[in-house]
């Protein structure tokens, strides 16, 4: 392994745990790419993408997207991989590693800590839609969704949220799967899923994305995605669209901070980080393209939310030709996206842990997946019986949709205001242009942007969505 010659936090800094002489970084640019590609890459592409785009009216939501990821995402996200970089450990011992040389409050390590408590969170109900996705490979590929009626696979999808046991063990399968990985280490799990996983999510989507081009609705859906119409664009759509660009480039947590930990110090940042954004951003449009002609195709409503995926889709399945097949490959894409995010989201937790003495890889993926995993089972319970529908309070909402919104509406934009400030207000400008080593006028570009751009906009998302 090449050792970086002079990793600074490793060398100069007194370790914080016992980890940072076994430590090892990615064997290369490109591996690193992958693995924070894969993390970006999820659900929020194939799913959510493109129903919020269906719910905010097209081509104007995406324009404004685009402009998130450019404007506040990349900032970011350069600020969370050079933290971890600089910091050199798991996202709370960064933070405590930065605070104590730059002589800061370790309060700061709260806030990491509390990017720790919320990868808990959304793994746990991750895990649970990474199941469903699971368990529709088997329902496509068994043949089950062929000639079905939009009703029968209504009633198969609630059929399959109304029964606990099948939905546990399908989590169960899930989070295995995901722990296994992670146990086998940064190189002998991550890296080489990664490297066999993207490249195939990336051929499966261009698959499905011919198929749909002969489906006679491509013009429509590319107009829909990209002819921009301002009158259907509302501020809400904005704020939704700047909260999904902190979702999809997994940014407010610390994944990218762990996963800059294991950077070399002679790649550059701002290149890999730029590359992850287009790649996250080619996925999700191409994930567009690839349900929209079917969608319209079939007649199917755009908005339709979470059902979009599994329900309106399988419907468009039960009646193309060779639909048990398309739709066995667009259900493995969707279990290889979750895979890679919710690898992402057990990574940093396991690195934490790993750095208290006595914790192996093998114990602390043990501990953090069996932690989530319990986490998870309240979410499958709450999809049936839905103990909060007793207080006034949380009507109508259960526990499932009680996490999925603390964590994306309060948790992100707070942990990513939290990471503009820290790395813009707080960490001196010279260590920032050291580890940036990026050329005038770049530098000051993107000094300037996530001093005053990023931390407003993302104020503002923060303080609309609680209210
Ligand atoms: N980005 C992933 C997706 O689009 C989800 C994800 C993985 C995530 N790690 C994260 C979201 C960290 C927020 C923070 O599905």
């Amino acid at each position: 392994m090449t050792q970086p010659s002079s990793h600074y936090a490793v060398d100069d800094v007194p370790a914080v745990g016992a980890s940072a002489a076994k430590r090892g970084f990615w064997s290369s640019r490109m591996a690193f790419i992958l693995a924070a590609t894969g993390s970006a890459v999820g659900l929020g592409n194939i799913w959510k993408f493109p129903y919020i785009t269906g719910e905010n009216g097209g081509g104007a939501f995406v324009l404004v997207y685009l402009l998130c990821i450019a404007i506040i995402g990349i900032p970011i996200m350069m600020a969370e991989v050079l933290i971890g970089r600089r910091g050199g450990h798991s996202p709370i011992n960064s933070m405590r590693t930065l605070a104590r040389i730059f002589k800061l409050s370790p309060r700061w390590v709260w806030l990491a800590g509390m990017g720790v408590f919320a990868s808990f969170v959304i793994l746990s109900f991750y895990s649970v839609i990474g199941g469903w996705a699971t368990s529709y490979v088997l329902t496509a590929a068994s043949g089950q969704l062929s000639g079905q009626s939009a009703d029968a696979i209504g009633a198969m999808f609630s059929g399959l949220l109304g029964d606990p046991v099948r939905l546990l063990i399908w989590h169960s399968l899930f989070m295995g799967l995901t722990m296994l990985v992670v146990a086998r280490g940064l190189r002998g799990g991550l890296e080489r899923s990664v490297t066999i996983l993207m490249p195939a999510l990336f051929i499966l989507l261009l698959i499905m994305v011919g198929y749909a081009s002969t489906t006679g609705h491509f013009g429509e859906a590319a107009r829909f995605l990209f002819q921009p119409d301002f009158s259907r664009l509302t501020t809400q759509g904005v704020l939704i669209a700047l909260g999904h660009a902190f979702f999809t480039l997994s940014l407010g947590i610390g994944v990218m901070m762990a996963y800059g930990s294991y950077l070399q110090q002679d790649i550059s940042i701002a290149r890999t980080s730029v590359t992850v954004s287009v790649l996250d951003t080619v996925v999700a449009l191409l994930a567009g393209m690839a349900i929209f002609p079917i969608v319209f195709a079939n007649g199917l409503e755009p908005g339709s939310g979470p059902g979009l995926i599994f329900q309106t889709l399988p419907l468009a399945f039960a009646q193309m030709p060779w639909g048990s097949v398309f739709g066995t490959v667009f259900f493995v894409l969707l279990v290889f996206a979750a895979w890679t995010s919710a690898i992402s989201l057990l990574e940093p937790i396991v690195e934490w842990l790993e750095e208290m003495d006595g914790m192996n890889r093998v114990t602390s993926t043990l501990l953090a997946g069996g932690l989530c995993w319990l986490l998870g089972i309240a979410s499958i319970l709450s999809l049936n019986a839905c103990p909060l529908a007793m207080f006034p309070l949380f009507e109508g909402k259960t526990i499932f949709d009680l996490l999925d919104y603390l964590t994306a509406n309060v948790l992100l934009p707070l942990g990513g205001l939290t990471v503009a400030v820290f790395a813009g207000w707080f960490l001196k400008r010279a260590t920032l242009e050291e580890e940036l080593a990026l050329p005038q006028p770049w530098f000051g570009l993107w000094y300037s942007v996530l001093r005053y751009i990023s931390p407003v906009a993302v104020a503002i998302v923060f303080v609309y969505n609680l209210f």
